[in-house]
């Protein structure tokens, strides 16, 4: 036996770390599974988990799109014209005509020069923070950016401040204190459904000379004129650069990184997650496309959304609920201790409804929430009848 086999017999097998890492998170409660969901083909907020039905709170699907005729027929027609898979890198030859008419689509859209698409926002985020700064730099970051954003931003090196919540004063002691090159905000936040103050973020920057990135996961489709996102709000709002994905409200798959033509250039150039790896298929490329026009052409999907939301609200209000003040379709109700919050959604799904039990580490120590997404697929009675036996759970509890 050479040396480094010898030396290799105390390792222990793949099986036994995996197991001995199973059960350390098994113990904490922290030990994640999926459930196989069997979708309903006719109803887009139907579905079945081990034969019993359920009606779900928790999809990002906000505009029902995944399920839209015309952009299931795009990506039907995206997969006969151009193939369904990338084929390759988009520096090789995997970059065509169908992700050339996105990226025009979504400059439109959002007012920016130039768009660069990846496989999904994970990547997408990560690319850019990881591409963009080194350590030599110094950024700031509000307290709940999305986990993409600050792996990307621990593997650039840089150093990572964070500002509270949505904080004006905590952005601009930070600005004095440290004086960022960049500032990093979700439009809307992904767990807590509110919208970060943009034209005053922007104002900040501006002032301090810093670039604004702003992940829009969950604002395009939903905020700005014609739902078409966070760099179409009212106000001065300049984004440097700004993230769309397109598994949310858009109801498909993958995400663009918009800005100048110039950083686009360089992300091309220097983006790992982008030369290394096969194009987003161009099917979804037509689909998203397909998906955006949906969002421009039909307002009343937005309307539709609105009102639910409007109905999930008052509905609360009736039954004494309290809510976080979010007018989007991400409607957290905070209970606060993990375990309680497991049994709210566990007897929520007693009833055949499906919410998101959100607990830490993806939201703070003692803010376990129910995430609740509302949909334009919902209808009143749904959105009713969820929220009496919701009603009737918290009374209990
Ligand atoms: C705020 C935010 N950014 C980025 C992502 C990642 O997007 P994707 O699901 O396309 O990887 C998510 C998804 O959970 C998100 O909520």
């Amino acid at each position: 036996m050479s040396d480094a086999a010898d030396r290799n017999t105390t390792q222990p097998s793949l099986q036994s770390r995996v197991i001995d890492k199973n059960r350390e998170l098994d113990n904490k409660g922290l030990l994640r599974k999926r459930v196989k969901v069997i979708l309903d083909t006719e109803h887009a907020n139907c579905f079945e988990v081990d034969d019993l039905p359920y009606i779900n709170f928790s999809s990002n699907d906000y505009l029902g799109l995944s399920r839209s005729a015309n952009v299931i027929d795009a990506l039907h027609k995206g997969a006969q014209d151009y193939g369904v898979g990338g084929t390759s890198s988009p520096l090789v030859t995997g970059y065509n005509q169908a992700h050339q008419q996105l990226e025009q689509v979504l400059c439109q859209a959002t007012g920016h020069e130039a768009a660069l698409l990846f496989c999904s926002g994970f990547s997408a985020n990560n690319a850019l923070m990881k591409s963009l700064f080194n350590d030599n730099d110094t950024v700031l970051a509000d307290k709940l950016v999305h986990a993409s954003v600050i792996d990307g931003l621990q593997e650039s090196g840089a150093v990572i401040k964070r500002f509270l919540h949505n904080d004006l004063a905590s952005a601009n002691t930070h600005f004095e204190r440290h004086a960022p090159c960049a500032l990093l905000t979700e439009s809307v936040f992904s767990m807590d459904g509110d919208i970060a103050p943009l034209a005053e973020l922007s104002a900040l920057c501006r002032q301090y000379n810093a670039w604004l990135i702003v992940d829009d996961a969950h604002g395009f489709g939903i905020i700005g004129d014609k739902g078409l996102g966070a760099s179409t709000l009212a106000g001065d709002i300049h984004i440097d650069a700004q993230i769309v994905t397109f598994g949310k409200a858009l109801g498909g798959q993958g995400a663009a990184i918009l800005g100048s033509r110039e950083l686009i250039d360089y992300l091309v150039a220097n983006a790992r997650h982008y030369i290394y790896s096969t194009a987003l298929s161009p099917a979804m490329a037509c689909a998203v496309c397909a998906a955006v026009e949906a969002i421009i052409e039909r307002p009343s999907l937005n309307e539709q959304l609105q009102q639910n939301i409007d109905c999930f609200i008052e509905a609360c209000k009736t039954k004494d609920i309290t809510l976080t003040g979010s007018t989007t379709a991400i409607q957290p109700i905070i209970i606060g201790d993990s375990a309680r919050t497991l049994a709210i959604a566990k007897r929520l799904k007693e009833h055949g409804f499906w919410v998101g039990a959100i607990r830490p580490p993806t939201v703070t120590q003692g803010s376990a929430r129910l995430r609740i997404t509302i949909t334009a697929e919902h209808c009143a009675e749904d959105i009713n009848a969820f929220v009496a036996v919701l009603a009737d759970i918290l009374q209990d509890d």
